[in-house]
């Protein structure tokens, strides 16, 4: 018997049938989260290969606080809190952990949470777990979320979660999220997934981006796996509440510490980041203004979404540019309300097939 047979059944109908693909050979790459090609970058894997090499092991063995703590961690949340100003900071098995540990534990009985109707899924799955107060605001809507701050100003605390980038509209987080924050005493959860290493005078983000003066409400989730060309996730926060989430937060305290080799490649790219910033930053900027100057559309960040409407159309599409050698995200319900093309201008790609695959684009809208 197959158990879920009928569930697939409805899935294929209704064209949201999911499949894992390997990846075309020779196909240009406009599809990843790998932001600034670094998951290419041999050199940072050979430096972090001999620097693993050095040291006695190369595995973590065990979570952060029963001695699988290791002082590349370490090293590595020092550099992240020095640049981007926190307080403390810990390394975490992956964003989708992270998500879930903050949601998990910050929201108390007596407190609300008030997210983006857009936030990621793994902060809407942690949403769930318990009989937390939660709210949703329309997406970067700043009056909508004053209205629910206002509305719950007798609520012990009020945790506010938003994303640097919009995983899907590709659109920056209003600044008026730091103001409304701090003039309604609230905590404030950056998600900068698709922000830090893309966006800011110092590629660091939003914060970065807008001038922040980091406060004790303020705190920052950023992933490894994207701009990073790494795997894994961080938390940044004032040095009460990393403490708190190393004494609550599941999934610090019961799954094995971060690996030490996406550890290594993590803080051997951000350096790498650091130092390029200067060329990477006007490599961003020329795909933003190819994008313009071919589609007419203004791109914040690197994600392009192009709107589509139907399932089964944009895994058509997928599959026709795909043909003239570009792979595109095509990202169907329930991951976004109404279908899109994704596409991620990847630094890793040069410019010139960017360019050919936006002229291809304009047949399609
Ligand atoms: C906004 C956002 N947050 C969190 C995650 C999860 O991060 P990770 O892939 O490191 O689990 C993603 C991932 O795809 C994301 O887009």
């Amino acid at each position: 018997m197959n158990y879920y047979e009928k569930e697939l059944r409805a899935l294929k109908r209704s064209g949201r049938f999911r499949r894992r693909e390997l990846p075309e050979r020779g196909v240009h790459d406009f599809a990843s989260n790998d932001y600034l090609g670094l998951a290419h970058n041999k050199n940072l894997h050979l430096q972090t290969c001999r620097q693993l090499e050095r040291g006695d092991i190369h595995a973590p063995k065990a979570s952060l606080l029963v001695g699988g703590y290791h002082h590349e961690h370490r090293n590595f949340e020092k550099e992240l809190c020095r640049s981007n100003e926190f307080e403390e900071g810990v390394v975490v098995g992956s964003g989708f952990a992270a998500n879930i540990a903050l949601i998990e534990a910050l929201v108390r009985k007596g407190d609300v949470l008030i997210m983006d109707a857009s936030y990621h899924a793994s902060g809407v799955l942690a949403s769930n777990i318990g009989a937390l107060n939660k709210e949703f605001f329309a997406h970067n809507d700043m009056l909508h979320l004053e209205k629910l701050l206002s509305r719950h100003q007798d609520k012990k605390r009020r945790i506010v979660a938003v994303e640097g980038v919009y995983s899907m509209e590709g659109d920056i987080v209003s600044k008026e999220v730091f103001e409304l924050c701090a003039h309604y005493d609230a905590i404030l959860v950056v998600d900068e997934a698709h922000s830090s290493g893309v966006i800011g005078k110092n590629l660091l983000g939003v914060y970065d981006l807008y001038d922040v003066k980091i406060a004790p409400n303020h705190i920052k989730m950023g992933t490894l796996g994207k701009a990073y060309g790494s795997f894994g996730a961080y938390i940044l926060a004032s040095e009460h509440i990393i403490t708190y989430l190393l004494n609550r937060a599941k999934p610090l305290i019961y799954a094995t510490a971060l690996s030490l080799y996406d550890t290594v490649l993590a803080h051997r790219s951000f350096l790498y980041i650091q130092e390029h910033k200067g060329a990477l930053k006007k490599e961003i900027q020329r795909r933003q203004q190819l994008v313009y100057k071919v589609l007419g559309i203004e791109m914040p960040a690197l994600i392009l979404p192009i709107p589509i409407g139907n399932n089964e159309r944009v895994i058509e599409i997928k599959k026709e540019l795909e043909a003239e050698g570009f792979a595109i995200g095509a990202i169907r319900e329930p991951t976004v309300p109404s279908a899109i093309l994704r596409i991620i201008a990847r630094l890793g790609e040069d410019a010139v097939s960017f360019e050919r695959l936006l002229r291809e684009l304009r047949n399609y809208f």
